[in-house]
């Protein structure tokens, strides 16, 4: 054989192995992608609740609490009422379904024979379709851990100043209150708040010049929790003093024995009229602006009162996470309400604040958009305002004559 073919042989069979070679390298990498595609797209259980042995996306302790989660929320009450985590668990140690008003059966699928609505009371459960929808967004992971301490390093504050930043953000991108001159106190509620608020305005007791206690009004029809609050522990500080009707005409003379703590609700409940204080001169006014978002009323603007009163009951229809605060111009009064918290529960639970931040985030993302809350609850609201209940409300309105005993026997036309 010629020398120079045999060069040809050996270039021609190093060129076919180098091919072979190729070959080999691009079906395995077309085997792994494949193999990848089918682990991260095709599979049928999706990556995140995978049992892998526990490291699934680099998730561990939290998969097995998220996995119990969707199971329990996925369990079936025929739309009439649902199965929580901490519910009574029932046949195979799983909760079961908690029935709506007027409906039973394990499934909540058998309706209540001649049941009726109670109008007196109510629950913003109307807000429930909308964190399902966003359920994402609305989940809080809490660990087994998780703010187990009695404060907030590392200054020992007992209230977030993370959600604190968060509530200021929403009230400024909703416009229903100036915020960057007050100071914020939260409370297990605005119920909690309303002692606490009444505290901070009374006269002190322990001073030297002893002041007659604070007279505490509210106009009728009010939100009967004033009184009942107030009354619980009224004392040297405060008492109930009823209706501002009764003061009002007492030839202005009002203002000379220890002065007045007047509740203003506005939006009201339950008649929902933006309301003003009735009482001038030496009143102090709480206003309670539980209602003051765009679901309930319009906001004609941001409100800017010395003190005033917020819940996320309301707003976000969380109520029984029981998160509520004020927003106080004067610092002295933000102590005192401040003071008040601490010594009456050493502030709000460490959880609810950590939820509320995540559905206060939730809230703020959506809003002015597609899916804002506001936008949400108010058509729900104008449907059933104009649906067969609606109009049975509005036809009974005439009926209910402000009295002077509170609103507690009236129907309310919102919630609580
Ligand atoms: C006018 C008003 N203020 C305050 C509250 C109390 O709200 P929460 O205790 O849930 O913060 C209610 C509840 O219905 C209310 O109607």
């Amino acid at each position: 054989m010629e020398p120079g073919s045999r060069v040809e042989q050996q270039a021609r069979r190093r060129r076919s192995a180098v091919l072979g070679l190729l070959a080999v390298l691009c079906s395995s990498l077309l085997l792994n992608a494949l193999l990848l595609a089918h682990h991260f797209v095709l599979s049928p259980t999706p990556r995140l609740l995978r049992d892998d042995g526990g490291s699934s996306c680099g998730l561990s302790w939290s998969l097995p609490a998220a996995r119990e989660a969707e199971a329990v929320a996925a369990v079936d009450c025929s739309g009439h009422g649902q199965a929580f985590l901490d519910g009574v668990a029932g046949e195979g140690g799983r909760p079961g379904c908690e029935c709506n008003a007027c409906f039973a059966g394990p499934d909540c699928s058998l309706r209540t024979p001649n049941c009726t609505a109670d109008a007196d009371r109510g629950d913003p459960l109307f807000l429930e379709p909308y964190w399902r929808r966003h359920a994402v967004a609305g989940a809080v992971v809490i660990s087994g851990w998780h703010r187990m301490s009695y404060v907030f390093p590392p200054d020992g504050a007992f209230q977030s100043a993370e959600l604190e930043r968060h509530i200021r953000r929403l009230h400024r991108a909703v416009g229903n209150a100036v915020v960057d001159d007050k100071h914020l106190v939260f409370g297990a509620s605005s119920t909690h708040l309303i002692n606490a608020l009444v505290h901070a305005l009374s006269p002190d007791a322990g001073a030297a010049t002893a002041s007659p206690p604070a007279r505490v009004v509210a106009t009728a029809p009010y939100y009967p929790k004033y009184r009942i609050q107030t009354r619980m522990l009224d004392g040297r500080e405060y008492e109930w003093s009823g209706t501002t009707a009764r003061w009002a005409n007492v030839s202005g003379n009002y203002s000379t024995d220890g002065g007045f703590i007047e509740f203003v609700t506005s939006p009201n409940n339950p008649d929902g009229l933006l309301t003003k204080p009735v009482l001038a001169g030496s009143a102090a006014a709480i206003f309670d602006h539980a209602y003051y978002w765009p679901h309930f009323t319009h906001i004609p603007a941001p409100a800017d009162e010395d003190v005033m009163m917020f819940t996320m009951s309301k707003p976000s229809g969380h109520a029984g996470s029981r998160l509520g605060w004020a927003l106080i111009r004067d610092e002295k009064v933000a102590n005192k309400a401040s003071e008040y918290v601490h010594d009456s529960v050493l502030g709000m639970s460490r959880d609810t604040q950590l939820r509320m931040l995540g559905i206060v985030k939730a809230m703020m993302a959506n809003l002015h958009g597609e899916d804002d809350i506001f936008a949400f609850g108010h058509d729900v609201m104008r449907t059933r305002w104009r649906g067969p209940a609606g109009s049975r409300c509005r036809r009974s309105l005439p009926s209910t004559a402000p009295t002077s005993s509170g609103s507690e026997n009236r129907p309310q036309l919102m919630h609580g």
